[in-house]
């Protein structure tokens, strides 16, 4: 039973989601076997997520539990780990197109505005089967707080320890004791700063540059929906780039920061392409093969927390769009019974129809507030 990562050549009559501008003949999720359910509003906030580096250690080892327990289902589970990962591929490696005759027009859940809605709804889902698996319903996603000095860093939690499940091997190197680089993307020809090592002057400038990246995406940059969030996706304009600065700086950075780049033919674990490429397992530094290296999940849940305190502190708005707010995706609930549920975008605004919140104390002061380059 393929469930997620299958190839989609033609309209799913499943789907009707996704929004008006484009062709009517939306591509597929995953294709359901029982009737889909309309998402309901969770009644309380009952999860709270907190910041990776400053979990206890208790809550540190029901964060690898419910990964390890993710991680032993079977493929054929949607919400196991494997099969998570293949969503997250299906949506953005040419595996759904708009129109079963336009193979060359690919769906993808980046570029546009349905980067930061989508995202949200995928990792509530993977959030609620954590938690159902560790029988623990208030169990927040923990965030890599890497908009603060102190969360610059890939996460110790998730470093190579003895058989550790947040432990992913294809990660760079060179990059993991050293400064996060928020800025990789314009930057990346300065040598990596250890982050543990004396705190002088380049650990100093580096952890500068990050706070202003952030300020830069967050307030300079992000004055409005389109500028944060953004373009509207049409199937005319579908092939240039959309993305907002929620996406395109410190999330696209840490992408390839955190990825192993090159090794060629000699890579393992590689990806083949539709075209039959083969991308080397860099997991975080491609997008079809990200969601297999458990940092993604922690990483996008603050990028999800961006654009929380984007909209509930910083004065930011969404669009109000009803193309947008009506877009709706298909996603799997309940690890023990795994059922499709239709989700629009209206529903994740507010992260309390979603039942979590992010912790309070993270964001009192935020670092990156006042400062720019
Ligand atoms: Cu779907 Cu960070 O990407």
């Amino acid at each position: 039973e393929e469930v997620a990562g299958e190839k989609c050549t033609k309209p799913d009559p499943v789907t009707d989601s996704l929004i008006g501008c484009m062709d009517p003949t939306t591509p597929c999720p995953p294709k359901p076997k029982v009737p889909v359910l309309d998402f309901t509003p969770e009644s309380k906030v009952k999860r709270i997520r907190r910041p990776v580096h400053l979990l206890d250690r208790e809550y540190q080892e029901k964060y690898k539990e419910a990964v390890a327990k993710m991680k032993a289902l079977p493929a054929s589970n949607p919400l196991s780990f494997t099969a998570q990962a293949a969503i997250h591929q299906a949506y953005c490696d040419h595996h759904y197109h708009y129109d079963p005759d336009k193979k060359n027009v690919d769906f993808d859940v980046h570029n546009s505005w349905l980067f930061a809605p989508w995202h949200r709804m995928y990792i509530y889902f993977y959030e609620k089967a954590l938690g159902q698996l560790i029988g623990d319903d208030t169990f927040g996603l923990p965030f890599w707080n890497w908009d603060t000095p102190a969360g610059m860093v890939v996460p110790a939690l998730f470093k190579d320890t003895f058989a550790n499940p947040l432990y992913d091997r294809n990660r760079n190197p060179d990059h993991l004791d050293t400064v996060a680089n928020l800025d990789f993307l314009n930057n990346n020809k300065s040598t990596p700063v250890a982050f543990n090592g004396p705190h002088d002057k380049a650990y100093e400038v580096a952890i500068y540059k990050n706070l202003a990246t952030v300020h830069q995406q967050q307030l300079r940059g992000a004055g409005c929906a389109r500028s944060f969030l953004g373009e509207k996706l049409c199937t005319d304009n579908i092939s240039k780039q959309g993305q907002g600065s929620l996406e395109s700086m410190a999330h696209t950075a840490l992408h390839v920061w955190v990825g192993r780049q090159g090794g060629g033919t000699s890579c393992t674990g590689g990806v083949v392409d539709f075209k039959g490429d083969i991308k080397c397992a860099n997991d975080m530094g491609f997008l079809g093969s990200a969601g297999r290296d458990p940092l993604f999940y922690s990483h996008h849940a603050n990028v999800d927390r961006m654009w929380h305190i984007w909209s509930t502190k910083l004065g930011g708005e969404g669009f109000k769009d009803p193309e947008w707010l009506n877009t709706s995706f298909v996603f799997y609930d309940d690890v023990d019974n795994p059922h499709p549920v239709r989700i629009k975008f209206r529903d994740v605004i507010d992260t309390k129809n979603l039942g979590y919140t992010y912790d309070a104390e993270a964001d009192k002061d935020l670092p990156w507030k006042d400062c720019q380059l």
